[in-house]
């Protein structure tokens, strides 16, 4: 090996941050239950002082979580919610953010329910075409905010192209990257200032803890945001930041399989005759197929899909047995979920027939179960429409 050569993706999950314990060998990174840290005397510690400031379970997981996104560092946050209040946190009343359409129904729920009070402007536009990120940015733009790809429309959005008018604009770009995790998409590689994740999906990977965390290109992010975690307290616990370095080890290993089993399941989707569309970038009649395959190195396992109707689409989610009805995403299992009623009921119809959103949609989160047993699943669900 020479030298200079960093180590591959799955090394880097498996030791950045995952060192072993100096004290008694655990090849497991210790839980540091603890509130406060005994000091040697006044002024004098180990570097830790209370818990909602820093602790060791948890330096370890940001120091993994940077590593693998390309950042200098990654705060973790007690949600990717909190992930996402902190980052608008770091700017001020009177600064205006451009973000996509068709954000995880909650972002827009915290920009318009809360945050627009306290002065901060938004605006949204359809970020798949880079001429509407131009056109929105104003004087006062601070930030570009994009997901891609788009839950639940799958809809990809050019980060290099988008990042060079933010650099020219002097406004910074975030890139929520969820959907993808750092195997598939490497947004700071592409230009992105920072990276959001709800670590509660792919990173995590077992549907057992919520967490977020901002991937930081520059020490004044860094700085800002751990002066956020300390000031406002949305930290992350450490059994949680636990959880997490344990989903992390297999992140390599799920995300082919995810890929692996997305694709087989969005093609037999595409082939269904009870299913009137599917929206996945692995798709060739995606309309952004090609960017997808320049910006991203796998499809990922998000999937959505029309049923036609309200009516048809409860039909089929009651009959399913493998998939399990429910919120969230990016757990081992196989989630499917109804996007009008769950993840995105805060927009309000309107809201939602605004960006193609229908009541007979369908979104699935493809597991690592075998993919048989899925599609059949799927195929009898289908039978009850
Ligand atoms: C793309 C995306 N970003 C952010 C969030 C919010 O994360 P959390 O539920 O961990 O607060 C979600 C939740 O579903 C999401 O899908």
């Amino acid at each position: 090996m020479r030298a200079n050569k960093q180590p591959g993706f799955a090394t880097r999950a498996l030791h950045v941050g995952q060192e072993p314990d100096l004290e008694t060998g655990a090849i497991t990174v210790p839980i540091h239950a603890t509130s406060t840290y005994v000091q040697q005397e006044l002024g004098k510690h180990k570097g830790y002082e209370y818990a909602r400031v820093s602790n060791p379970t948890r330096t370890r997981l940001e120091n993994n979580l940077a590593a693998l996104e390309g950042g200098v560092a990654a705060p973790v946050f007690a949600s990717g919610m909190a992930a996402i209040n902190a980052i608008c946190s770091m700017y001020r009343m009177g600064d205006h953010i451009v973000c996509g359409h068709n954000l995880y129904g909650g972002v827009p729920r915290l920009f318009n329910q809360i945050l627009a009070d306290f002065g901060l402007e938004f605006s949204y536009v359809d970020t798949s075409d880079v001429r509407n990120v131009e056109r929105s940015i104003r004087k006062n733009t601070r930030l570009v905010y994009v997901e891609t790809p788009t839950n639940p429309l799958m809809s990809i959005s050019d980060i290099e192209a988008i990042s060079h008018i933010c650099r020219r604009k002097k406004a910074e770009l975030v890139v929520d990257n969820t959907f993808m995790s750092p195997y598939f998409q490497q947004p700071i590689a592409l230009g992105a200032d920072m990276v959001v994740h709800s670590t509660t999906k792919f990173l995590n990977g077992h549907s057992d803890g919520l967490g977020g965390v901002v991937v930081c290109t520059k020490r004044e992010q860094a700085e800002k945001l751990a002066f956020i975690q300390k000031a406002a307290g949305a930290v992350l616990s450490p059994f949680e930041c636990w959880l997490v370095l344990r989903g992390v080890k297999t992140l390599a290993v799920r995300m082919e399989q995810h890929d692996r089993n997305g694709r087989f399941v969005a093609e037999f989707l595409a082939r269904h005759k009870k299913v009137r569309k599917v929206f996945y970038p692995g798709l060739p009649d995606h309309p952004q197929y090609q960017l997808a395959q320049r910006q991203m190195s796998g499809f990922g396992s998000m999937i959505t899909f029309e049923t036609g109707s309200l009516s048809n689409a409860k039909r089929m989610l009651k009959r399913v047995r493998v998939c399990s009805l429910g919120e969230s995403l990016g757990g081992v299992e196989t989630l499917i979920s109804h996007p009008a009623t769950m993840t995105h009921a805060a927009l309000g119809e309107k809201g939602r027939r605004d960006i193609g959103i229908t009541d007979g949609m369908v979104r699935i989160s493809v597991g690592i179960e075998n993919v048989e047993d899925i599609m059949d699943d799927l195929d009898q669900a289908l039978a009850a429409i």
